[in-house]
């Protein structure tokens, strides 16, 4: 890789043998004769790496070195003395210099800094991208009255150990509130075990949750930890709670009520101290009327309901989640942000929304993806949104820019991955519950997963 690499240092004979070595392998080499004409070349041609020279007229190596470190925190530094004694070794390195090297430089020592320098600048660029990233990912975007009042939920009951129960249709943010309401508690430093309660077989859920022995039944040749034991201490996630067996819901009331449980094939009780948040998009007094779901355990789990609205009736939340999307999208991609204009907005805030956020922002994704625009308008929405709520052909690419497909042939595989990627995001990725949907076999989906090379996206 060719770096730029700033050496500060006040004897012009190292600048110009640094510079011989730097070029000679391959690297761009910048110079500055003192501490102040290097930071301001530093904050102008943003280097990868930076050799330092400690005693300097003027500012001083290690003044400039906590210069440098405000500026950019993920910037290598390698210090560079004739007259190196440990102790400003040592504050090199407590203020963050990663190397310490000693004049007369050797040539190897001196390429084996870049090495080792310009991978940490990529390892501490790419840690902070994840960071942020991952604070953003996990923030709860909406001006509206109804969200204010679920943030305003998610303050009272994070600190406390009370049972949650999350309600709201596919994509509204149920899990997100959930991770929202571990993160601000007293929990947050131990696990968050989420348990999708519909994806797992009736046979492997109750394993699943409580553990079991070796021997326990056919097939279990090795013991299992439940998501109960694991979560101990912690959160457990029940994720599309309805969907559980009479039998589960039996157990995991009991959980609820003695704080243990037993592993299968063994008589042992373990306590556990597991604080429950539960979700379901199905209307639970409706289960209940209809016998599917357990009466004592609704009461159980809803000590704090959170209800949120469908994205339909909360359309003044449209506005800022674009704009939190779009920036997002742009930020990990390394983008010029796009602006929606007034009517693009309009348009989005006419669209149905059956797959709530999480269809709002695969729209926002793909019209970033599509148009290489600066200013996305009401007629490219227009496009995607109409596409969106018709399936197969219509989900053509439009003359947006994508690749258009030359063949009959090749316009059916685009047609069809675009389908079972729209449908496998609206029903989570979850794909027995997807195959279910469109009414094809599991092992047939799982085909086209594979034809197409169609992989999860991941939320978080
Ligand atoms: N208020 C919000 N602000 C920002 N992003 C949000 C918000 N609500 C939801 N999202 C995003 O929308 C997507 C769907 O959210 P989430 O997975 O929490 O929904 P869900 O209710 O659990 O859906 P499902 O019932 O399908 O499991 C996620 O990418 C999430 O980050
Ligand atoms: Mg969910």
């Amino acid at each position: 890789m060719k770096a730029r690499i700033l050496v500060i240092d006040d004897e012009p004979a190292i600048r110009e043998t640094m510079r011989m070595t730097l070029e000679y392998d391959g690297h761009e080499c910048l110079t500055a004769g003192s501490g102040q004409e290097g930071l301001t070349l530093a904050e102008r041609e943003n280097p990868d790496l930076v050799f330092l020279d400690i005693k300097m007229p003027g500012l001083d190596g290690l003044e400039v070195l906590s210069r440098l470190r405000g500026m950019n925190e993920a910037l290598p530094v390698v210090m560079v003395s004739a007259h190196g004694t440990a102790t400003t070794a040592l504050e090199a390195g407590r203020l963050g210099a990663f190397r310490f090297i000693e004049k007369p430089l050797s040539k190897d020592y001196v390429l084996d800094a870049v090495r080792e320098g310009l991978e940490l600048g990529t390892l501490r660029r790419e840690n902070r991208t994840l960071r942020s990233a991952l604070e953003t990912r996990h923030q709860l975007i909406g001006e509206g009255a109804a969200l204010k009042q679920i943030m305003d939920q998610v303050r009272r009951a994070s600190p406390t150990n009370a049972t949650v129960l999350i309600l709201g249709e596919s994509g509204v943010g149920k899990e997100l509130i959930a991770r929202a309401i571990h993160r601000n508690s007293l929990r947050a430093k131990e696990r968050f075990v989420q348990v999708n309660c519909a994806a797992i077989p009736e046979e492997l859920i109750e394993s699943e949750l409580f553990g079991h022995e070796r021997g326990a039944f056919t097939g279990a040749t090795e013991k299992q930890v439940g998501k109960f034991e694991m979560a101990d201490r912690g959160t457990i996630f029940l994720d599309e709670v309805g969907d559980m067996s009479a039998k589960t819901q039996a157990k995991v009331l009991r959980v609820l009520q003695e704080g243990e449980v037993e592993r299968l094939g063994s008589s042992r009780t373990i306590k556990v101290d597991v604080r429950v948040i539960a979700a379901t998009n199905k209307d639970l007094e409706e289960e209940i009327s209809a016998g599917r779901f357990r009466e004592d355990l609704y009461f159980r789990l809803s000590v704090i309901p959170i209800a949120v609205p469908p994205l339909r009736e909360r359309l003044e939340d449209i506005s800022a989640l674009v704009q939190h999307f779009s920036a997002q999208f742009s930020r990990e991609n390394n983008r010029r942000p796009a602006r929606f204009s007034p009517s693009a907005l309009d348009v989005l805030r006419q669209a149905r929304w059956r797959g709530n956020i999480r269809e709002l922002r695969n729209v926002v994704e793909r019209l970033l993806i599509m148009g290489d625009r600066d200013t996305i308008e009401a007629d490219d929405v227009r496009n995607v949104v109409r596409a969106d709520s018709r399936p197969a052909a219509s989900t053509a690419p439009t003359s947006a820019g994508a690749a258009r497909p030359a063949t009959l042939r090749e316009f059916k595989d685009w047609s069809e991955r675009a389908f079972l990627v729209d449908k496998l995001r609206e029903f989570g990725w979850n794909i027995s519950k997807t195959a279910e949907m469109i009414d094809t076999p599991r092992s047939n989906l799982y085909k086209k997963l594979e034809q197409y090379g169609i992989k999860q996206e991941t939320d978080a």
